[in-house]
């Protein structure tokens, strides 16, 4: 590996960037004053400064300098069908004209609607709403402890499940995933969360059978988000099945980005595995905040009356939000009306932003892949992470390879790549993002192009 020193460059693209976004700059000089970096998300708050947006539509977000920016975050990967989807917004400002859609602090029709839909879909037997992925995931852990009455959680490394106590361990990588990734945390959760490998089967049979009786529960995600946006092997996750099963553990699947991205349901159906509780977020608001946990209804039943409320999974000033609800509603609805064209569609565009972004590199003579490339057990993505590797010819489908600077050149991927990009008006996260329904071929042309650009820009320093 050869040492790569990016600092002239990075100066060279601020600069540039100052130049390009002089009022977005501004804003940072008051921003930082007021909010912690400027921001209330790490990931937003991109250094040397963020594109202040105004305005949001398709595969498009405007910023303050009145740049058309052409967007693969697309909030989060929250969105499908693009920003402001008009099936979503017509419903809003339909029920706001109707005096409906601010919090009632009642409940109503609308969540039974959604929880109806989320269980047909996902073939959970019951629901229960909140507002992020981070209380889904907490939330669902705190069921498997109650119901197990056991002490221990095992997690893979490079696995977000927000940012909670017993999520922050194992995300950031440390010569490994094994470092608690905040300071603050009680001394117990390092002893409490157990790590182990994301598609390796072998070492999740060695940490079951390790730990197996003492776990309460083990969550992963199918399809792996800040670990590489790639899918788990259906034999790793048949084996996790299987393991759970037989050490009595409950299973966790922590779907907030794969849930109803590859199909309008969970994604574990298309491996046919069902889990005991699942977690949703993101896509199911429809760009609303909407979070869930949903599964077997013995599990979900130990946050109600029958158990005397013994989890307390139960409060929410805004869980299950009146506007939420509509959104999760209508664009859920869309979603499952139009399964058998969006999807796809999904993965033809998907496939499409992988070859554009490829051919540029390659044809500048700059080596790159995309974690999980060579993972056939789920076809159809359109999630993204570009790789720079140092070397040709790798696996690059663990987040102990895709995540380790040794392996590949992440500063390349996550600084430079994201700045030189947004000098051409493109926006990406973690090497790419994902592609959505409003990303047209001629937008991933372009991508295509702007890509070509900025290999010429790099290749210098590589
Ligand atoms: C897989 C996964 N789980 C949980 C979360 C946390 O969700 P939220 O940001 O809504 O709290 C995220 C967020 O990125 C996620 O990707």
């Amino acid at each position: 590996m050869k040492s790569r020193d990016y600092s002239q460059l990075m100066q060279e693209l601020s600069e540039a960037y100052a130049h390009h976004s002089p009022r977005s700059a501004a804003i940072h000089q008051t921003a930082v004053q007021y909010l912690v970096d400027g921001g209330s998300n790490a990931l937003r708050t991109i250094e040397p400064f963020p594109p202040r947006i105004i305005a949001a539509r398709g595969a498009y977000v405007t910023d303050e300098d009145q740049h058309q920016i052409l967007d693969f975050w697309q909030g989060h990967y929250a969105n499908l069908l693009g920003h402001n989807p008009e099936v979503v917004t017509r419903a809003l400002s339909e029920a706001f004209a109707n005096g409906f859609g601010l919090q009632t602090g009642f409940t109503d029709l609308l969540q039974v609607e959604v929880a109806e839909m989320l269980c047909r879909q996902t073939g959970a037997e019951q629901v229960r709403f909140t507002t992020s992925g981070t209380l889904a995931t907490m939330y669902a852990m705190m069921l498997a402890k109650a119901f197990t009455g056991r002490n221990l959680f095992m997690k893979v490394g490079g696995g977000w499940h927000g940012g909670h106590l017993w999520g922050l361990k194992g995300v950031g990588y440390h010569e490994g995933f094994k470092e608690a990734d905040s300071a603050g945390l009680p001394a117990s959760v390092m002893k409490e969360v157990v790590i182990t490998q994301f598609n390796n089967t072998e070492q999740l049979e060695k940490d079951f059978h390790r730990y197996g009786n003492k776990l309460a529960c083990f969550i992963m995600e199918p399809v792996i988000g800040a670990g590489g946006l790639m899918p788990a092997r259906r034999e790793y996750i048949q084996r996790a099945r299987e393991l759970s099963e037989h050490y009595g553990v409950i299973l966790i699947f922590d779907e907030v980005i794969s849930g109803f991205r590859y199909r309008a349901g969970n994604v574990a159906a298309l491996y046919r595995v069902q889990p005991d509780l699942m977690t949703l977020g993101k896509a199911i608001g429809g760009g609303m905040p909407v979070a869930a946990v949903a599964g077997r209804r013995e599990l979900l039943q130990l946050a109600g009356s029958e158990h005397g409320g013994k989890v307390k999974f139960q409060g929410g000033t805004y869980a299950a939000h009146p506007a939420a609800m509509i959104a999760a509603k209508v664009f859920l609805q869309y979603l499952i009306e139009n399964e058998t064209q969006i999807y796809p569609r999904l993965a033809e565009l998907g496939a499409k932003t992988r070859k554009v972004v490829t051919h540029a590199f390659e044809e500048e003579g700059i080596h790159v892949r995309f974690a999980g490339d060579r993972l056939t057990d789920l076809p159809g993505s359109s999630l993204h992470m570009l790789l720079f590797p140092y070397q040709e010819g790798l696996e690059l489908s663990t987040p102990e390879e895709v995540r380790n600077p040794h392996v590949c050149d992440i500063t390349l991927s996550e600084k430079v790549l994201q700045l030189a990009l947004l000098l051409e008006d493109v926006f990406i996260m973690h090497g790419l993002g994902c592609t959505t329904l409003a990303h047209t071929e001629a937008d991933l042309e372009y991508l295509g192009e702007a890509c070509r650009r900025v290999a010429r820009r790099i290749k210098p320093y590589l």
